[in-house]
């Protein structure tokens, strides 16, 4: 899917923002596969990408079981995962709200554009071998004060990242498009789920890139 022939659409710019230096001053969720086994761990310090075992040591994890398909989560929590196939990534976030969320890919793997759809997504960070740390901020009405219409319920948002952007493209981009009624109509080629449109809002959706 080619996403300029959706710049007619673009009703909204994005800020992009590189912010270097991320504290964790709480407790986070981490999350990641190593030998089969998916380990989930509340992590109160900073661990290093892909060290595994260092998560093992600093955070308290356990191991539980991939969710299944159809499973819809939800973190209040930052959310931090460490992957290396897109289908383990798809089963862990696909179609979860999280707001605060890093994606790590480890190892040296060509991944496959598919889009994972992350409603409620406010920031985000990911990194691989081949990128640098990069983050977006996405800011809309729902998240900054005042800018919602004070007289409607604020849009429903939802993010969808090409996992192919992990191979290792220049700069993580995106754009949003606002005043969305119809998924079906609008983007026929993005994947929803009647689970999450159900509701009578208009939506805002998030290309990230
Ligand atoms: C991981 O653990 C947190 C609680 O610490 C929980 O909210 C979340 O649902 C778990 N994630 C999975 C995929 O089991
Ligand atoms: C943070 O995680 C540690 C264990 O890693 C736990 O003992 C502590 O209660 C957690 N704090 C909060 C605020 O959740
Ligand atoms: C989950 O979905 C993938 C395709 O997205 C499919 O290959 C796999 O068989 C499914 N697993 C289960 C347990 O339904
Ligand atoms: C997310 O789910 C949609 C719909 O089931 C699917 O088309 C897409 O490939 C999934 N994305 C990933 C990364 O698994
Ligand atoms: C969205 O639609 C509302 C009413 O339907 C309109 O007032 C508003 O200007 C639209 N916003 C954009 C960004 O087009
Ligand atoms: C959904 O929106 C339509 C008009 O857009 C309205 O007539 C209907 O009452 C709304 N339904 C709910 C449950 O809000």
């Amino acid at each position: 899917m080619s996403f300029s022939k959706y710049q007619f659409f673009l009703l909204s710019f994005l800020n992009l923002y590189i912010m270097k230096h991320l504290v964790h001053g709480q407790n986070h969720t981490l999350i990641f596969s190593k030998d089969g086994n998916i380990r989930n761990c509340s992590c109160s310090s900073y661990v290093p990408s892909c060290c595994y075992s260092s998560a093992n040591l600093m955070c308290n994890c356990k191991t539980i079981a991939l969710p299944k398909n159809k499973t819809r989560l939800s973190y209040n929590s930052d959310l931090t995962i460490w992957f290396s196939d897109t289908n383990t990534l798809g089963r862990l976030l696909n179609f979860t709200f999280v707001h605060n969320l890093k994606l790590s890919l480890c190892g040296a793997t060509t991944l496959p554009t598919e889009y994972l759809a992350i409603p409620g997504l406010r920031y985000l960070r990911v990194e691989s071998e081949t990128i640098q740390e990069q983050s977006l901020t996405i800011t809309h009405c729902d998240v900054k004060d005042g800018l919602c219409p004070e007289d409607t319920s604020p849009p429903f948002h939802i993010s969808y990242l090409d996992t192919s952007l992990f191979n290792g493209l220049p700069l993580l981009k995106s754009y949003s498009v606002e005043n969305v009624s119809s998924m079906a109509e609008q983007f026929p080629n993005l994947p929803f789920s009647s689970w999450i449109f159900a509701t009578n809002r208009s939506y805002i959706v998030t290309l990230i890139y």
